[in-house]
């Protein structure tokens, strides 16, 4: 279904208010620039419409019944972000129509395969939201505009904090590692793609590993995963030429593996997996980024290796405290000084 009408629909019935954009200074009309914006904007719609579709769709017994111990906890927040989104929406519209030009009204966003259940629907969001913040550390590299950076980069950090609360409600590490890692637009279509349709304008141009057989569920550390890319599988292609990477924010290099022997490395948090005919370990950088071994992906998971008393809390309303070490001062000292306690 088309955003437009169906947010105006779910607006209304949801009670929720359009906040008004700032009025805008005087713009560098750049054509990459006004690219940029539309793609921002059409990513601002996508999780809009995530939000409004799964919010009018689950109410608060249906996260009871899925194991939330306190559903309000997770959805007066999600509630909130939604209204985020829908005012970013008004924000790059009129940035877009300060520039001389009209937002893409053309996209369409199809979230029937992640509306089956409350926990399908939250894990989707919490990796929407990783893919929502990674497109505007991608337009860091791409905007020319100091001002439209500037706005970029508030609300950059305001999906950083939803992406922290998912982590939460989903039972992970809240700030699982010490850096993100962007991706660039392409690579971000590559994941949502599937879930749009008349949004060609935007390059389509990576090969989709299917995210639907695994991306929902957070995956095991360490376990095996079978990959389907095009008509070529995990199984089929010749061992000796394909290989299994994954870019986190834990290095500046990709972990390699064999396709054959392709496992969720040894991480907490947010991991991007990729299909490579190159054992040159991918860089994280996208400005430098040796591309042209990918065959297919990136495709989104969180390892959940670590428990958090706080997501224990917000999962079920209880946890197994235990008594946290604290830094002496002299290891505080050691620390800060750059030496290994
Ligand atoms: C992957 O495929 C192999 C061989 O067909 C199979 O033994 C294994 O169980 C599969 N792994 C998963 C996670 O489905
Ligand atoms: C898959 O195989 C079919 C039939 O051989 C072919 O028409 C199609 O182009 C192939 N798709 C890809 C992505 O290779
Ligand atoms: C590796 O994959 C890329 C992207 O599909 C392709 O352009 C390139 O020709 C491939 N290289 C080899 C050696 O197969
Ligand atoms: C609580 O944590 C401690 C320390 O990690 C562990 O030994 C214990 O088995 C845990 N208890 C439960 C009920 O999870």
């Amino acid at each position: 279904m088309h955003f437009i009408r169906s947010a105006t629909a779910l607006l209304a019935a949801s009670g929720l208010a359009l906040a008004v954009p700032l009025p805008k200074a005087k713009r560098i009309n750049t054509a990459n620039d006004l690219q940029t914006l539309q793609f921002l904007h059409m990513m601002e719609e996508f999780e809009a419409t995530y939000y409004l579709e799964g919010l009018s769709q689950f109410s608060s017994a249906d996260f009871a019944a899925a194991g939330w111990a306190i559903p309000d906890l997770v959805l007066s927040d999600l509630l909130n972000f939604a209204q985020d989104q829908t005012s970013h929406i008004q924000f790059w519209s009129s940035a877009i129509e300060a520039l001389g030009a009209e937002p893409i009204s053309t996209c369409a966003f199809h979230f029937a395969p992640v509306l089956t259940d409350p926990a399908t629907w939250l894990q989707f969001g919490r990796e929407m939201e990783y893919i929502g913040m990674s497109a505007y550390m991608s337009a860091m590299a791409m905007l020319d505009d100091p001002e439209l950076l500037l706005d970029a980069a508030n609300i950059m950090t305001v999906e950083a904090r939803h992406q922290t609360l998912y982590n939460v409600f989903n039972g992970g590490s809240s700030v699982p590692q010490d850096y993100d890692v962007a991706l660039t637009p392409p690579q971000l279509l590559a994941m949502v793609g599937q879930f749009l349709t008349g949004c060609e304008i935007f390059p389509m141009n990576l090969p989709m590993v299917p995210q639907i057989t695994h991306l929902f569920a957070a995956a095991p550390a360490g376990a095996p995963l079978n990959w389907t890319w095009g008509n070529a599988t995990s199984q089929t292609v010749d061992p000796n030429a394909f290989w299994c990477q994954w870019t986190s924010g834990a290095s500046t290099e990709a972990v390699v593996q064999p396709i054959t022997a392709c496992a969720t490395p040894a991480i907490n948090g947010y991991v991007f997996a990729w299909i490579t005919n190159s054992s040159t370990p991918l860089s994280t950088d996208i400005l430098t980024q040796n591309v042209n071994s990918v065959v297919a992906g990136p495709a989104i998971a969180f390892v959940d290796s670590q428990m958090e008393i706080l997501s224990e809390l917000a999962v079920h309303a209880s946890a197994n405290i235990t008594d946290v070490s604290m830094v002496t001062p002299a290891q505080a000292a050691s620390i800060l000084g750059g030496s290994t306690v």
